[in-house]
């Protein structure tokens, strides 16, 4: 098996540049991808030797020339001439607070791969009726992926119901949903079951073997332990 991969998604964290060289430090490994806010890219690149560097959004034009203007956003052009390999993309957070919709995210993808860094495309639902979330898992799937980029791209499940909350998924309610995912990504490309998913939403030390050894995930997204160094490190320990 491939060793799981562990996005860390700092979000708005920490307050501090210092803080935050601190960290990348603290757990530069060749599984890790760390995803910084956008103004620590470039420290964060600077002191890390294993790990991969990733951005927590992009715009979907490669830049202002000619197509507008686009004051306070960052292309994905800045980001990979950076050294961003990964993006996030789609976060619940995003959706739901800046009301990102699927062309948009759609949009990005796209642009993210065309400049040769992989977008990690998330998507969950928040809970509710059974039927509802198989819906809207289905729909954030469909609507944002078409056959040619199925293939190319990573899946972060996360319910929304278990980011932040210090409420995580059930492992057996994650990986039905990680199944549910890839029929649905192999309904739209033969081999789109391929694709790796990863698991996000209340990952901690005690849980995060669940996830990749009992449900099976590829790896996992980590937001509010990723910060915190002691967890992040057992984390790390309790995959190999
Ligand atoms: P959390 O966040 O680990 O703090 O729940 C996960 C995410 O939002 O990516």
């Amino acid at each position: 098996m491939k060793k799981p991969l562990l996005v860390a998604n700092w979000k708005m964290n920490p307050t501090k540049l210092a803080k935050a060289k601190e960290i990348a430090k603290f757990y530069d490994n060749e599984n890790v991808v760390i995803c910084p806010p956008f103004v620590f890219l470039n420290e964060v690149k600077e002191t890390i030797k294993k790990a991969s560097l990733g951005a927590q959004n992009c715009f979907w034009e490669k830049s202002s020339h000619k197509k507008g203007a686009f004051t306070g956003e960052i292309s994905g052009e800045m980001l990979a001439d950076i050294g961003c390999r990964f993006v996030i993309l789609g976060h619940s957070e995003r959706r739901e607070i800046f009301k990102e919709d699927y062309l948009s995210i759609k949009r990005k993808i796209k642009i993210t791969l065309s400049l040769g860094m992989t977008p990690i495309l998330c998507i969950g639902e928040k809970g509710g009726e059974e039927k509802k979330q198989i819906e809207t898992i289905k729909k954030q799937i469909t609507d944002s992926l078409e056959k040619s980029l199925v293939k190319k791209i990573i899946i972060a499940y996360e319910p929304v119901f278990a980011i932040g909350t210090g409420k995580p998924c059930d492992s057996y309610l994650a990986e039905k949903r990680k199944l549910l995912i890839k029929k649905i990504l192999e309904e739209i490309v033969k081999g789109g079951d391929k694709t790796p998913i990863l698991y996000g939403g209340s990952v901690n030390s005690k849980n995060a073997a669940l996830y990749i050894k009992e449900a099976g995930f590829d790896g996992l997204l980590v937001g509010g332990a990723s910060l915190d160094k002691k967890e992040f490190k057992q984390i790390i320990e309790s995959l190999k």
